[in-house]
């Protein structure tokens, strides 16, 4: 039931009850009233009904009738004062309304296949059964009728209700028909099924596997959006399996596929690094909600592959991964469409400093160490350990525990140089224009050994994150390189 409810009330199930905010109950009586006077029949359809019989949040509503859906929405938006912004899509046959609370798509039933990149006007009027036949999952083809004559009633042909208790991913017509509609739905199948932690029935992932290559006429934006999905899910790597099993992964990001397989050489092997890279991620999305920080999970040992060596009586070793891997980073961000921006930068970082806490606590763990660690990693030094801590995956408790306590005693170490030497955030106590001024010198290469040999004076502990100190040094450094202060 709509609460409070408006003068109707919605009700899909005898016993079941959607509850909706006060806004959104009014927005359904508008809906309703308007679609009336028109004389559309009219329903509630997709994720919205989705989401609130299983009590998710939502933040759009789409809205099927069987006449204009833009002269529908036309009709809504003039009820409101002030007036939302209204966007119309003619090709599409649909329109747009954005409320403070949620945004309200209108569209008239059609008969035809969902053709989201045709660029054909309107199609075919339909009834509501066809409309739904068009829909991608039998979970996002139940409608809620907003009729007066049976209002709130539950028109679920395909049984999609039942999957929502059965936690089913099922598409409403033959699989292959629905993705060859729109190939994008085998992504969004996976993401879904990692999302609501349903399954894809076995039919329906069949399909997938046999369409897989279909991806390809695909826009990299549209997959990369549902990439993003998955991996903002409580457990992205339930997606990134399905994406391995579905067939999928190789033409979306072969370098992950390549991180599969582990190998023995006389007994001696490596662990098979994407199990490993999607327990990393699914760590990192247990302490975080950073889009990026998952990225850079997924991505910490891309460079494996490329490095990997086998040196008999050592083992295998993947000397450079992070150096390599971060090379990779820009590709396969230009690859995906990721923003090629500081996001990328960031994710490239930490890709690159990943073992760098981790070898702080197999060495003897100097202050220098630290520093430098702290120097680097500057104001991303918390997210750089959050996914060092996440790269502790071993399956020996014993060594698990030895770890995380090393990386507890890091941390304290950290907090300790941190307090006298604020490095996090490090600005040069003398910068070039100083040195320049000091001794009356223009831009050149002794600016920077001046400079150069100042940071590391610092990070090495040998004079204090201070000015005094820095300048006194500078004299000196200045002195050997035979300059003179200007008066
Ligand atoms: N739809 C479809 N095929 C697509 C995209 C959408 O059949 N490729 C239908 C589904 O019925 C879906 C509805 O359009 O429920 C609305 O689409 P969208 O807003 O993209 O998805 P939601 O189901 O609302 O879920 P989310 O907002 O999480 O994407």
């Amino acid at each position: 039931m709509c609460y409070p409810p408006p003068t109707e009330t919605i009700v899909p199930l005898p016993g079941m009850y959607i509850h909706c905010t006060p806004q959104e109950s009014k927005l359904l009586s508008v809906v309703a009233s308007r679609a009336n006077e028109l004389g559309y029949p009219c329903y509630l359809i997709g994720g919205f009904v989705r989401d609130k019989i299983m009590g998710r949040p939502v933040d759009d509503a789409d809205i099927v009738c069987l006449g204009d859906g833009i002269q529908l929405a036309k009709a809504v938006a003039e009820s409101f004062h002030p007036k939302p912004s209204l966007a119309v899509f003619k090709n599409f046959g649909t329109a747009q309304i954005k409320l403070p609370a949620i945004e309200i798509e209108f569209v008239g039933a059609r008969k035809e296949s969902y053709q989201l990149d045709s660029r054909k006007p309107a199609v075919e009027q339909g009834t509501i059964e066809d409309d739904q036949n068009r829909r991608d999952f039998t979970i996002n083809a139940m409608a809620i009728s907003l009729n007066d004559a049976n209002y709130g009633e539950l028109v679920d042909p395909f049984g999609g209700m039942s999957d929502i208790e059965k936690k089913l991913i099922r598409t409403p017509l033959q699989p292959e028909q629905t993705f060859a509609d729109d190939p994008l739905r085998m992504m969004r199948a996976i993401r879904f099924a990692t999302q609501l932690e349903f399954t894809i029935v076995p039919e329906t992932f069949q399909a997938i596997q046999s369409q897989a290559h279909r991806l390809r006429i695909v826009s990299q934006e549209r997959i990369t959006d549902e990439l993003n999905k998955i991996m903002l899910c409580k457990k992205p790597s339930i997606g990134w399996k399905l994406l391995m099993d579905s067939q999928l992964l190789p033409l979306i990001l072969p370098q992950v596929v390549d991180l599969q397989g582990a190998e023995y050489i006389d007994g001696m092997g490596h662990k098979d690094n994407f199990h490993h890279t999607l327990q990393v991620l699914d760590n990192v999305a247990a302490v975080s909600d950073d889009l990026w920080l998952r990225w850079a999970a997924l991505l910490h040992d891309i460079g494996k592959p490329a490095t990997k060596k086998f040196e008999p009586g050592h083992g295998f070793t993947f000397h450079g991964h992070e150096v390599v891997g971060a090379r990779m980073v820009p590709k396969l961000f230009n690859r995906l469409k990721l923003p090629m921006n500081e996001k990328m930068k960031w994710v490239q970082k930490l890709v690159l400093l990943h073992l760098r806490p981790i070898s702080l606590t197999k060495e003897s763990i100097t202050d220098s160490a630290v520093r430098r660690l702290l120097f680097d990693a500057g104001e991303d030094i918390d997210s750089l350990m959050l996914l060092c801590e996440a790269d502790i995956t071993s399956k020996n408790k014993v060594k698990v525990k030895r770890y995380l306590r090393n990386f507890e005693w890091v941390r304290k170490r950290m907090q300790e140089v941190e307090e006298t030497d604020r490095l996090r955030n490090w600005q040069p106590p003398i910068t070039g224009e100083m040195i320049m001024e000091y001794f009356r010198i223009t831009p050149s290469k002794q600016v920077g050994i001046i400079k150069d040999a100042i940071r590391e004076a610092i990070l090495d502990g040998i004079i204090p994150n201070e000015y005094e100190a820095a300048f006194r040094f500078m004299q000196e450094k200045g002195k050997e390189l035979q300059l003179t202060a200007g008066k």
